[in-house]
């Protein structure tokens, strides 16, 4: 099984990449991670560059989406909303809505920031988000507030509450994704 990591910030030292960091770890050791690291080449979306050939990095993010069992994305909050780069790549990963890899994938968001209230209103909006995405959006938050203080100076998440939080998250997530490949899998799906 493989899981697919989102950060949506693109900064160095971001608290939303070490929340990921900190999932994966999480994860039993047959569950395979794979961080998406390309959101800032993704260009800004324009339908009417949105053809067969799609931008290279937007091909990569679809088949990234594709090729995972499921996606937890750690999102930033700015001025109270998710941030646009972020908002921008699952525009792109939408598209064509009917057959976007996103569709009953599940997916779970969590989030951090610096404020005290750990980005609840991005990780809420970008919930909503990807329903409309007809993604299978997992329950289940984190909300990881005053990150300087969550995390020690190598990235790792040193509260425990917000492990154990995390823990059930990546848990729902795992348990998720076995549930959807069992039916894929399963002798009706490959008759049908
Ligand atoms: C443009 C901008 C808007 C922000 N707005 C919010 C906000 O609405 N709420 C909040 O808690 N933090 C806000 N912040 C602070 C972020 O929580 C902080 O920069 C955090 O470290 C971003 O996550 P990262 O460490 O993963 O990059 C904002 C930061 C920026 C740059």
């Amino acid at each position: 099984m493989k899981i697919l990591g989102i950060s949506g910030s693109l900064r160095r030292g971001s608290y939303n990449t070490s929340l990921l960091g900190a999932a994966a770890r999480l994860l039993p050791g047959d569950v395979e991670f794979e961080p998406w690291g390309r959101l800032k080449e993704v260009p800004p979306y324009d339908e009417d560059d949105d053809t067969e050939e799609a931008p290279a990095a937007v091909a990569a993010l679809r088949e990234a989406i594709a090729g995972a069992d499921a996606v937890l994305v750690a999102t930033p909050e700015y001025n109270s909303s998710v941030p646009g780069q972020l908002k921008n790549a699952i525009d792109w990963a939408s598209r064509p809505l009917a057959t976007n890899p996103l569709r009953n994938k599940p997916v779970a968001v969590v989030g951090a920031s610096t404020g005290a209230f750990g980005a609840v209103w991005s990780q809420a909006e970008l919930r909503k988000v990807l329903a409309a995405t007809g993604a299978r959006v997992v329950e289940g938050e984190v909300a990881v507030g005053h990150a300087p203080t969550r995390f020690d100076e190598d990235g790792r998440l040193v509260d425990e509450n917000l492990l154990e939080q995390l823990q059930e998250v990546v848990d729902g997530l795992v348990a998720e994704a076995a549930a959807r490949c069992d039916t894929l899998h399963s002798p009706l799906a490959s008759a049908a």
